[in-house]
């Protein structure tokens, strides 16, 4: 089995995803119209034809910064790829409230996703915005950025395309920029906190604790 499938190595947590009746009820209502089943080819030039750009983004947590980002590019398709059902119906919320119709929701594991479903050079761009950091050292291996990620996700961005990554972990700016600079499939480094790009709960939080946050872009050799 490849490193891949990560079959006791997950990069998330396995969280008590217990909704209210009324969340669960929304979630059924809403995910006709954002929702993507798993399984098959999931073209984004298909989903988003007349999009001039189509971005992944993996892991938009509880979506408030997916949807601000979503409603300041209404030009770009995003598909999100995320496991955690709550943070999907916040996403899905937040969209519905603002009329939202250039973005679509997975729900599954972005390395099952990529291996099995989305083609070749059919993304612009990925947007990966505070990975889960996985600080002890025990738990490095479940971290999303690794060189098997790399060569994963590699194949599936057009020429030229990108990838784009924050993170308010420093150690794992660190390991990030190791793992980029070890490989030859990618050039890039540090930049600029773009202005477009708002600040996520989870960023806010690291914030008030004092972390560095780190921006990073890598395009495609
Ligand atoms: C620390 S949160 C950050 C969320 C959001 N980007 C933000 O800035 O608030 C990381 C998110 O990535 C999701 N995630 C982790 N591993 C994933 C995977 N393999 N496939 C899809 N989503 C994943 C988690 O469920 C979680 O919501």
């Amino acid at each position: 089995m490849s490193e891949v499938e990560r079959p006791n190595n997950r990069s998330y947590r396995l969280r008590g995803d217990r909704a209210t009746p009324a969340q669960e009820a929304a979630y059924e209502r809403l995910w006709p119209i954002f929702g993507i089943a798993p399984g098959g080819v999931i073209d984004p030039r298909v989903i988003f034809p007349e999009s001039k750009q189509r971005i992944m983004e993996i892991g938009s947590g509880m979506g408030e910064a997916t949807a601000e980002i979503a409603a300041h590019f209404p030009e770009t398709g995003f598909l999100v790829v995320e496991v955690h059902k709550p943070g999907i119906g916040a996403l899905m919320n937040l969209c519905t409230k603002a009329g939202t119709t250039n973005l679509r929701i997975i729900e599954d594991d972005v390395h099952v996703i990529m291996r099995d479903s989305v083609p070749d050079l059919s993304l612009d761009a990925i947007h990966l915005y505070f990975p889960d950091p996985w600080p002890k050292n025990g738990h490095h291996k479940r971290r999303m950025v690794q060189k098997e990620f790399l060569e994963l996700i590699h194949p599936k961005i057009k020429d030229s395309g990108y990838i784009h990554i924050a993170t308010d972990w420093f150690p794992y700016a660190q390991w990030i920029q190791r793992i980029f600079a070890a490989s030859d499939l990618f050039t890039g480094g540090v930049i600029e906190r773009p202005q477009w790009r708002p600040v996520s709960k989870f960023e806010g939080q690291g914030i008030r604790k004092g972390h560095i946050v780190t921006d990073m872009k890598y395009f495609k050799n």
